[in-house]
């Protein structure tokens, strides 16, 4: 099976080095919350298909405790190589997201998302959902960036802010959820930054 909810699909993209997702640095959203009076305090932190890791070395670098989980073995491979080469520590798991080990379970502080939902068909959007809240803990937080464009099809498959709303209301309160002012030239005007926390 050869869809975009196999890791041979997204396997067969790393090999052939046409990851045009990949900007090749982490998003500048995270490096400016990051560098911001409202960054979150180091945690425990998952990186959902983190590709090849920038997101998770970054958070690593800002003293969090990140594992990064990608199921395409490139992906791994690659975010392992540049950790090693960063000197930082990162634990890189090569698992689907939605077979996460049930040890943490209300595990982390925090899930960071930058286009793992939108490779996802929308199909899968209510489990991935119910994963990020069974991930975190009860005062944790999911730090996301949405790919909101207004193309048809994909991956990756935009979303609207309206859609969110929808989608994660039931399970989170939606702290903040704005346009990115600053994204790669690419995605100008395509995303938002949202801050969402579980509900009880
Ligand atoms: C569009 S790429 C984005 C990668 C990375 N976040 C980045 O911005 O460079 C989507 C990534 O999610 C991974 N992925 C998709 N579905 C997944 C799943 N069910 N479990 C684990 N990884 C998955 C793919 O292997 C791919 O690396």
């Amino acid at each position: 099976m050869n869809t975009p909810l196999s890791s041979d699909f997204w396997e067969t993209r790393y090999q052939e080095g046409t990851t045009r997702w990949d900007i090749g640095k982490a998003a500048p959203a995270f490096v400016n919350l990051l560098q911001s009076d409202r960054a979150p305090s180091p945690g425990k932190t998952a990186v959902l298909g983190c590709g090849r890791g920038y997101d998770a070395l970054l958070f690593a670098q800002a003293g969090h405790e990140v594992i990064g989980v990608d199921f395409a073995p490139s992906a791994i491979a690659a975010a392992t190589d540049l950790a090693q080469q960063a000197n930082l520590s990162v634990q890189f798991l090569q698992e689907d997201i939605f077979r996460f080990p049930q040890t943490y379970s209300h595990y982390f502080d925090y899930v960071v998302e930058h286009t793992c939902f939108c490779a996802l068909s929308p199909e899968k959007r209510t489990a991935y959902i119910n994963l990020v809240h069974t991930l975190l803990k009860s005062t944790g937080e999911l730090l996301a960036i949405f790919f909101t464009h207004r193309r048809e099809g994909g991956p990756p498959y935009g979303i609207q802010p309206s859609e969110i709303r929808e989608l994660f209301t039931p399970q989170f309160d939606i702290i903040q959820l704005d346009p990115i002012k600053h994204s790669v030239p690419s995605k100008q005007g395509e995303e938002h930054f949202g801050r969402l926390r579980p509900r009880q």
